[in-house]
């Protein structure tokens, strides 16, 4: 694993040498945290040690197509420019560069479909148990680090609209994941990362986003801008549901 790291740091260091600005770097450190959260969920889930060096790979190798696609489009916005997931799998296969991660050949199915599906709205049906629980990890993971980035306001929002949008905002009361395709504003943004909680698979992963409480944070950095009144009371309507929401998957499993 040590090895797969210095590769990755390897690779991505001469797109930081290309001099594109520090989102380079900040996928490198989104990167990082999100091997470590794989690590974190996949030991607390009591996964075998070879289980959890999987999960701390695709970890590793989920966004490995940010740097490339960056380079080419200066975007990170999918839908401007390329599936990232899609080009990942792309960049792994080509001249075999997936062997320079892991030498063993068993693992790549769930590598190709972790890279290739942690970005989709829905996981395909056909997955094995094993594709499936490693994508639903990495998926969690890549969640809690974004909900982080937005608690600490490493994600800033120009407020282009007075509250989230009707149609987002109900998605999110019937706590469900919101839809990117119904994305209006960029406050809808907000909403948006809010409602990744009503997607997180697996009950560790919701115990580590509700110790390091990052939607209180994330609400209160919002609460403390100069938001409208209706932002406001969408915002505490929404700390409620979750609330409950996060509670009564806590009951639901133990
Ligand atoms: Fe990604």
């Amino acid at each position: 694993m040590e090895q797969a790291r210095e590769e990755f740091l390897t690779y991505t260091k001469t797109y930081l040498n290309l001099g594109l600005g520090k989102a380079i770097k900040l996928k490198i450190d989104h990167t990082l945290r999100v091997m470590n959260l794989c690590e974190e969920i996949a030991r607390r889930k009591k996964l075998s040690s070879e289980e959890i060096e999987l999960a701390k790979l695709c970890g590793l190798l989920h966004d490995i197509a940010r740097f490339e696609q960056y380079k080419r489009y200066q975007t990170f916005v999918d839908s401007k420019s390329i599936d990232h997931g899609d080009l990942g799998v792309k960049i792994l296969k080509d001249h075999d560069f997936i062997r320079k991660f892991s030498k063993e050949k068993k693992f790549d199915s769930v590598i190709l479909k972790v890279v290739k599906y942690h970005n989709k709205y829905l996981l395909p049906k056909d997955l094995t148990t094993k594709e499936r629980l490693f994508c639903n990890l990495v998926k969690d993971a890549d969640k809690i680090d974004i909900l982080y980035l937005y608690a600490i306001e490493e994600v800033s929002l120009p407020m282009d609209q007075e509250s989230f949008s009707e149609e987002v905002f109900n998605q999110l009361k019937k706590e469900q994941l919101v839809d990117r395709s119904i994305l209006k504003t960029k406050v809808d943004r907000l909403a948006i990362s809010l409602g990744f909680v009503f997607d997180i698979a697996f009950w560790e992963s919701m115990d580590i986003l509700r110790e390091k409480d990052y939607i209180n944070q994330e609400i209160e950095v919002y609460e403390q801008k100069g938001i409208s009144k209706k932002l406001r009371e969408q915002l505490e309507e929404m700390r409620i549901i979750i609330q409950n929401y996060m509670k009564r998957r806590a009951e639901d499993v133990r």
